[in-house]
């Protein structure tokens, strides 16, 4: 048995921002995000309750997932170690954005991909909370997305496997 948190160490996750606003402020942070359906368009990510993200998630009732692709680590970085309550993370890593009818204006450019979500279900487990989301609009960039393994991102750009 080892010990530590292996959930968080060897089950591989893509790498996302978490983005969103209300009334006069905006946030954005890194984390993950899992599919909870192949029928619907319904994903699920898990906010530390109190951050910024999670305020605005709530007052919102929406969200923004957008895949971070390769050459975004170090974004990745600094948006998963800084907090929004102390400084907006746009103007502070000038992040260049889609324009506003992609995304909100809130989407980093070069991104993997997007999805703008409305809450659907929410509910708090040992200081996170779980949000669920439906896709409601998303858009496509079609760069290789960034994953979290073993303590390390990782590129996803081998080809795929064919399975036979
Ligand atoms: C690779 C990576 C994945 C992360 N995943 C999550 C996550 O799923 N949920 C979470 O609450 N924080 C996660 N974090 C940490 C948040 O990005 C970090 O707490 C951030 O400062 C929160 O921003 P905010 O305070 O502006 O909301 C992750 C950080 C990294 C680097």
């Amino acid at each position: 048995m080892e010990s530590g948190n292996t959930v968080f160490q060897w089950l591989p996750c893509p790498v996302v921002f978490i983005c969103t606003a209300h009334d006069d402020r905006r946030d954005i942070m890194t984390g993950t995000a899992m599919f909870v359906s192949e029928k619907e368009p319904l994903l699920t990510v898990s906010v530390a309750t109190g951050h910024l993200t999670d305020q605005l998630i709530t007052a919102s009732g929406q969200f923004l997932v957008a895949v971070a692709a390769i050459g975004q680590t170090r974004l990745a970085i600094q948006l998963g170690s800084t907090r929004g309550e102390k400084m907006d993370k746009y103007t502070r890593f000038s992040i260049d954005t889609l324009p506003q009818d992609a995304g909100n204006g809130l989407i980093p450019k070069a991104v993997s991909s997007w999805m703008k979500c409305k809450v659907e279900s929410s509910d708090t487990i040992k200081g996170y909370r779980v949000v669920t989301g439906r896709v409601v609009e998303n858009g496509d960039l079609s760069r290789p997305p960034l994953v979290w393994h073993n303590d390390a991102f990782w590129n996803l750009i081998s080809a795929p496997e064919s399975g036979t």
